[in-house]
C-alpha cells in the first residue's frame, strides 16, 4: 500500500514538473507573416532559379525573327529533331523547366491542332504525323524532374480570324484547350503582348485564358506583363532592377503598356500582389536560332546570372535549336560552361568555417530562430531571425577562425515563405563598406565592384526592413571569373 501511495505521489509530482516546465520553457514559434505571401506554386518557381525558353518553328528555317505568316509549311522538316537532346542539355545545366513555343506569331502550329491546318500535319516532317509538343513531353517524362511549359502567341499572322475579336477569341481559346488538355501536367504558361504596329486592333480576353487555364491545371502558373503568377522583368537584357520588389499592384498593371516597365522591373514595397519577376534574355542575339549567329560569351551569361537570379529574379534564358531540330553544340558546350562556373563559384561558402554573432536572435539560444540556420541547405524555412519588437539595427557577423577570408561574392537569402522584408542592407568587412543595396528577396548577390576582398570579420547591417528581417541563408564566395576593371 505505501509503495502504491509512493508511486501515486512521484507520479503527480512528475505531472506538475512537466507542467511547469512547459509554461516556463514554451517552444518559441515562428513569427506572423508579411503578406502578401506566395504561393505553393510560386514558391517551386522560384527555387528553380533557371528555366529554359526553346524558341522554335518555321523562323528556324527562313533567318527570321517575326514570320509573316505566309510561310509554307513544307518547308518545316527538321530531319533530326530529338527532344531528349533538348531535355539533356537542359538537364546538364540544372535547369528543371523547358517552355516551348508552340505557336510563334507566324501561326505555324507544333502540335497537330484540330482547328487549323497551319501545322505540323502539313509538313513534310514525319510525313505530317509529328508532333513537337508531344516529342518534348515524352522527353521530360523520361528524365525525372524536368518540367514542361508552353508559349502560345496571342498575335497570329496567318489566321484569318485575327481581326475579328469574337471568332478570333474563340479560336485561341480552342487551342489553348487543346495544349492544356492533351499532354498532361503544364507548369507555365507565357503570355505576351507583342503585337505588330500594322496588326488589327483587337482586345484579346485575357481574363477568359486565364479562367480557363486555372480550370485545366492545378499547379500552372501564369506569366504575363500583368502576371496572374509571374510577371515580366519589363526588359530583354535579363536584368532586374537592383531594387527588386516580389509585391506589386496588379491593379496598376496592363498586358502589353511600355509606360510600365520601370514598375515592372522594381516592382513595389506596398505592392498588394505577389507577383515575382522572371527575366527573358536569349543565350543568342536572336530568338530563333540563326545560322550567323553563336552563343554569348560566358562572362556575359555571368554578368546576366547575377542580374537575374542575383535580383530576386528567374531566369529564362532562351536556347533556340537549330534547323535540324538539335540545340547547337556551341550552345549545348557554353550551357556546360555556365553550369560549371556556377557549381565552382558556390559550392565552397567560406562562411561554413567561421564563428557567428547577431544583434539578437528570437527565443533566445536553442530557441530554433538562431544563426546556425543561414549555413543549413533549407532555404525557405530555417533562418536567423531577430528578437521581437528589437529597436537596435540588426545585423549578423562573421569571423574568420584563424587565417583572413579572401572572397568577391556575397549571397544574401530571405525566408520568403513569410514575405519580403529588407528594404536596405550594408556590407562590411573589417569595418569598411564593400557592399550596400536595396532588397534581397529570395537570393540576392553581391558581386564585389572592388575585387576580392581580405579580411578577418564580416557584417552584414540590415538597415531597413518591413517587421523583422528573417535571413535563410549567406554565402562567402569566391568567383574566379571575375574580373572587374578598374
Ligand atoms: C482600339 O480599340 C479600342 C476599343 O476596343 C479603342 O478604345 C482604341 O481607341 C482603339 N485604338 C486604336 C489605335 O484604334
Ligand atoms: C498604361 O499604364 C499607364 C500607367 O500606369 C496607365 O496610365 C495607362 O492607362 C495604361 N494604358 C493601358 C492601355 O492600359
Ligand atoms: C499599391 O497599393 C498600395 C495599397 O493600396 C498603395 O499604398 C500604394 O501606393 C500602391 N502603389 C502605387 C505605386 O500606386
Ligand atoms: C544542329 O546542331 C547539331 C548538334 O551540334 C549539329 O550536328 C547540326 O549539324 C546542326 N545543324 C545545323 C543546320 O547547323
Amino acid at each position: 500500500m505505501a509503495t502504491h501511495w509512493r508511486s501515486v505521489c512521484i507520479f503527480t509530482f512528475l505531472q506538475l514538473c512537466t507542467f511547469t516546465i512547459s509554461r516556463l520553457e514554451q517552444v518559441p514559434t515562428p513569427p506572423l507573416p508579411i503578406l502578401p505571401l506566395p504561393t505553393y506554386s510560386q514558391l517551386k518557381w522560384q527555387q528553380r532559379e533557371l528555366i529554359m525558353f526553346l524558341h522554335f518553328g518555321v523562323n528556324t528555317f527562313t533567318d527570321s525573327e517575326w514570320g509573316t505568316g505566309r510561310e509554307s509549311p513544307a518547308i518545316f522538316n527538321p530531319a533530326g529533331l530529338d527532344a531528349n537532346q533538348w531535355v539533356k542539355t537542359a538537364s546538364d545545366a540544372g535547369i528543371s523547366l523547358v517552355i516551348l513555343t508552340a505557336k510563334h506569331h507566324d501561326g505555324f502550329c507544333l502540335w497537330p491542332s484540330k482547328y487549323t491546318d497551319h501545322s505540323v500535319e502539313s509538313s513534310p516532317w514525319k510525313s505530317g504525323h509529328g508532333d513537337v509538343v508531344q516529342e518534348l513531353v515524352t522527353a521530360a517524362k523520361t528524365r525525372d524532374g524536368i518540367d514542361v511549359g508552353l508559349y502560345l502567341s496571342p498575335w497570329d499572322r496567318h489566321d484569318r480570324r485575327y481581326g475579328q475579336e469574337v471568332a478570333y477569341n474563340q479560336y485561341y481559346l480552342a487551342q489553348l484547350q487543346e495544349l492544356l488538355s492533351r499532354y498532361g501536367s503544364v507548369r507555365e504558361i507565357w503570355f505576351d503582348g507583342s503585337k505588330g504596329p500594322n496588326a488589327p486592333n483587337m482586345s484579346y480576353y485575357f481574363s477568359d485564358w486565364f479562367s480557363m487555364v486555372r480550370e485545366l491545371q492545378s499547379s500552372i502558373n501564369i506569366f504575363s506583363d500583368a502576371g496572374p503568377d509571374v510577371r515580366w522583368v519589363g526588359d530583354e537584357k535579363g536584368f532586374a532592377g537592383s531594387t527588386s520588389w516580389s509585391t506589386i499592384n496588379r491593379s496598376s498593371l496592363s498586358i502589353g503598356n511600355a509606360s510600365i516597365e520601370g514598375y515592372l522591373n522594381t516592382g513595389d514595397p506596398q505592392g498588394t500582389d505577389w507577383l515575382p519577376p522572371e527575366c527573358d534574355v536569349s543565350i543568342r542575339n536572336g530568338w530563333f536560332w540563326h545560322k550567323s549567329e553563336s552563343p554569348k560569351k560566358l562572362s556575359k551569361l555571368l554578368e546576366i546570372y547575377y542580374n537575374s537570379v542575383g535580383r530576386n529574379c528567374v531566369l529564362l534564358l532562351n536556347v533556340p535549336p537549330n534547323s535540324t531540330g538539335l540545340i547547337s553544340k556551341a550552345d549545348v558546350q557554353r550551357l556546360r560552361e555556365l553550369r560549371g562556373a556556377i557549381d565552382t563559384i558556390f559550392s565552397s561558402n567560406l562562411a561554413d568555417k567561421c564563428f557567428i554573432k547577431v544583434s539578437s536572435q528570437r527565443g533566445g539560444k536553442g530557441g530554433g530562430f538562431g544563426p546556425e540556420n543561414v549555413l543549413d541547405n533549407d532555404h525557405l524555412w530555417t533562418y536567423w531571425a531577430p528578437k521581437d519588437g528589437d529597436k537596435e539595427e540588426h545585423w549578423i557577423e562573421f569571423r574568420g577562425r584563424d587565417k583572413g577570408l579572401r572572397f568577391n561574392v556575397i549571397r544574401i537569402q530571405e525566408a520568403i515563405g513569410l514575405g519580403q522584408r529588407i528594404k536596405r542592407h550594408e556590407i562590411y568587412v573589417d569595418g569598411k563598406r564593400v557592399a550596400k543595396g536595396t532588397t534581397v528577396g529570395y537570393k540576392r548577390l553581391h558581386r564585389l565592384e572592388g575585387g576580392v576582398v581580405y579580411g578577418q570579420i564580416v557584417r552584414i547591417r540590415i538597415k531597413d526592413s518591413k517587421g523583422m528581417p528573417l535571413i535563410s541563408s549567406i554565402g562567402l564566395h569566391f568567383d574566379p571569373y571575375w574580373h572587374p576593371s578598374g
